[in-house]
């Protein structure tokens, strides 16, 4: 007898309409390439930027006329209860529950290890790692409120993935940050739990890895092929998109988006 063979798959086409997510830094290089691609694709946004509120403005301009939808903008240092608060409390006035957060917000810590004081050290750690996650906490305090399976992506680096010289002071804390996030996974999954994944991007002409890029540091690694071209906005995004998907499988994970760099670094 014959084998009976279907074809019939979703892929969950759906878009993401009638969802609001918190981009935390989603003014910024990297975060304005995903904002764009979550609010093309239906959903309701709230930005949190630091102090460029000019830029935020101007995203939500474009967002707004390009694709009509709801762009609302928080400023504040994400470092500070408040500013938390009212990312949360903006999901409320949106009136869509909140389908996940997605947090930018970093520093690239820039002082070498050798010379690094105290202070830089807690700094680096303030920034990269306990306001992101205090943020992360919050968010998923409002999606179990709202029986939400909802989907919190945090960024870390490639400088976590693999060891790269003097750059304690922002991978450390990059790297605790990627083990907090498979503790949440394994902490707030389950049947209708929220899932949590981490992004590590390579060098991207965009954000802060611009001003060394542009400064030509990086060019070797284009140059010897070790990797096809810098990093683009928009390679990050499309992570990010597939992350937010509401039935997406993966959790705990951490995705490098480096193009090969972090394989092929010490070749040539
Ligand atoms: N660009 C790269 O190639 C690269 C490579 C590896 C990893 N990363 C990581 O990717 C993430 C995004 O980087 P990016 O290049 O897009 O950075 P960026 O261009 O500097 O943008 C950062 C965004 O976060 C906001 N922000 C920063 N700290 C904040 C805080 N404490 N509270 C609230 N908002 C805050 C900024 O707001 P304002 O501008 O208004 O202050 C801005 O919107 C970072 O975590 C970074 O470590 C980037």
């Amino acid at each position: 007898m014959a084998a009976e063979h279907t074809f019939d798959f979703d892929f969950n086409d759906q878009g993401l309409k009638g969802q609001t997510f918190i981009l935390s830094g989603g003014s910024g290089g990297l975060g304005s390439a995903s904002s764009y691609l979550l609010a093309r694709d239906g959903a309701s946004l709230i930005v949190g930027y630091r102090s460029n509120r000019e830029r935020a403005e101007a995203l939500r301009e474009e967002l707004q006329s390009r694709f009509g939808t709801i762009v609302e903008l928080i400023g504040g240092d994400i470092g500070e209860a408040t500013v938390r608060e009212r990312l949360i409390q903006a999901v409320k006035r949106i009136g869509y529950p909140l389908g996940g957060l997605v947090c930018f917000t970093g520093d690239p810590a820039r002082v070498k290890f050798d010379q690094a004081s105290e202070t830089d050290l807690q700094a680096s750690m303030g920034e990269n790692y306990i306001a992101p996650i205090l943020l992360a906490r919050a968010a998923a305090e409002e999606m179990q409120s709202s029986s939400v399976s909802g989907s919190i992506v945090l960024f870390s680096t490639m400088q976590a993935i693999v060891p790269f010289e003097s750059s304690i002071n922002y991978a450390g804390p990059k790297v605790a940050l990627v083990h907090a996030a498979r503790i949440m996974a394994k902490q707030w999954g389950g049947p209708s739990g929220i899932r949590v994944n981490v992004i590590a991007p390579g060098v991207n002409r965009a954000g802060m890895a611009l001003q060394s890029i542009s400064s030509g540091k990086y060019d070797f690694f284009v140059e010897k092929a070790i990797i096809p071209r810098f990093g683009r906005p928009e390679d990050t995004a499309r992570v990010v998109r597939l992350l937010v998907e509401p039935d997406n499988y993966l959790t705990g994970q951490v995705i490098t988006v480096d193009g090969g760099l972090t394989l092929r670094r010490d070749i040539g």
